[in-house]
């Protein structure tokens, strides 16, 4: 009808119908494909939520074997990719090496750019599934000077990810049953959240039929940012902070309340949860069990709930219903489990990689128009070109 209304950050404005992932913010409720977010957690794996996220249904032991054995066919990634890793200082942030690397390999897999029928999405998907977790492997590992590595065909996708994150050179791995059931929890509860600002990010290059690998590299980065998935790095140097500052948190409450400040708490708050995230309720619990498991003794996470603790009886906080999201407690496992604190949000886009694909495979096959939003001009009205001399 001509009418343009504006949303800034689209705060009340959907854009798109979706089938994938569920969410009540106000009843604190997430669920994939239907199956609630607690149960995935405790009972499935990555690759199966990966599955049921991209195809619709948790997989049977066949549909499984088969997706698992098409992504270890795709997952040797070119050699000169190792070169361009080469090339970054050893200062770049993880995130954007990883969001270069990700448009890099569309250079080498030139039928992953046009990807138009189904066929040659599920060969572009598989490919893309079998090849980041060897980029995110190969960025941590050159920042510490490790040789760049393969996982091994007979382990299972989490398995395969930390043998290729964590195996020092002259050791036989062994998988760590801990860690592996903490990453496999943690990479499922970030596997997808609907059209959070990444996903809407993918789902927008995506529409204009760039291929899967370019829309991811734009979601990488959209990530990256401090107020998205850049939040669990946040965290853990807001922790930090508070410890080397003397472990006075109710400093950093009156911070976060000062207008003044742009201090915020990091972890805390989010567009859509107006009650607890149910992520976080779950993550907070893996944190315990994990460091107890490995006998961490993390005074960080003494610092954390002590935070969660005032948050939670702090009038400012409960008057805007800002709770512990899922990056509050995330950055303590993922220490522990001996991830660098600039490769956290490299993690979470590893978990969210199936959402992505799922949400960019959604859009494509509803045969969605491209992104394209109107806006308000309120520039100046029409006026005449002035020569240089005369302004
Ligand atoms: N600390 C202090 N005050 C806050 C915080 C916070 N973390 N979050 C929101 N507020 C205040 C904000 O100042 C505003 O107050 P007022 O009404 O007085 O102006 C009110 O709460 C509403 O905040 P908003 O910024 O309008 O809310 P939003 O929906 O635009 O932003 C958010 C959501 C997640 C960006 C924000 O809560 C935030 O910056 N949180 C910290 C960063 C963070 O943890 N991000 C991870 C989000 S979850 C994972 C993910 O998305 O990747």
């Amino acid at each position: 009808n001509g009418v343009i209304t504006i949303d800034p950050g689209f705060k009340n404005t959907g854009s798109c119908e979706s089938a994938i992932t569920f969410l009540d913010g106000e009843k604190g409720i997430l669920r994939y494909r239907g199956y609630p977010i607690e149960q995935l957690a405790e009972k499935a794996d990555f690759l199966e939520v990966a599955y049921a996220l991209i195809f619709g249904n948790l997989p049977t032991t066949e549909q499984l074997e088969t997706f698992r054995s098409d992504i270890k066919k795709q997952s040797v990634v070119d050699d000169d990719i190792k070169k361009i890793l080469d090339a970054f200082p050893k200062s770049a942030h993880p995130m954007g090496v990883l969001s270069s690397l990700t448009s890099a390999l569309t250079a080498f897999n030139s039928s992953s750019v046009n990807v138009d029928s189904e066929e040659e999405m599920y060969r572009a998907i598989t490919k893309i599934m079998g090849k980041f977790p060897v980029l995110v492997a190969w960025t941590m590992r050159k920042k510490q000077g490790l040789p760049l590595n393969y996982g091994s065909n007979s382990l299972g996708y989490v398995e395969n990810i930390m043998k290729m994150m964590f195996e020092q050179p002259n050791e036989t791995y062994e998988v760590n049953p801990v860690i592996k059931d903490a990453l496999d929890k943690l990479l499922i509860l970030h596997a997808d959240h609907e059209q959070n600002c990444s996903t809407s990010t993918v789902r927008i290059a995506g529409s204009s039929h760039v291929g899967l690998f370019s829309s991811l590299s734009t979601g990488i980065s959209a990530l990256w940012g401090p107020l998205h998935g850049g939040a669990n790095q946040a965290v853990l140097e807001m922790l930090e902070a508070i410890k080397a500052d003397g472990g006075d948190t109710k400093k950093y409450m009156a911070k976060a309340k000062d207008k003044s400040d742009p201090f915020r708490l990091m972890g805390f708050g989010h567009r859509v949860y107006k009650n607890f995230d149910p992520r976080a309720k779950i993550i907070k619990k893996a944190a315990d069990e994990v460091l107890n498991d490995l006998g961490v003794e993390d005074p960080i996470l003494e610092i954390a709930k002590g935070l969660e603790q005032e948050a939670l009886n702090d009038k400012y906080f409960v008057d805007r219903k800002l709770y512990p999201n899922v990056d509050f407690y995330s950055g303590i496992i993922y220490r522990a489990m001996g991830i660098p604190v600039d490769m956290f949000t490299v993690m979470f886009a590893l978990g969210r990689l199936p959402g992505w694909i799922a949400q960019w495979r959604e859009m494509r096959l509803k045969k969605e128009p491209i992104g394209r939003p109107r806006q308000i001009y309120i520039g100046e009205n029409e006026r005449d070109f002035v020569s240089i001399d005369k302004r």
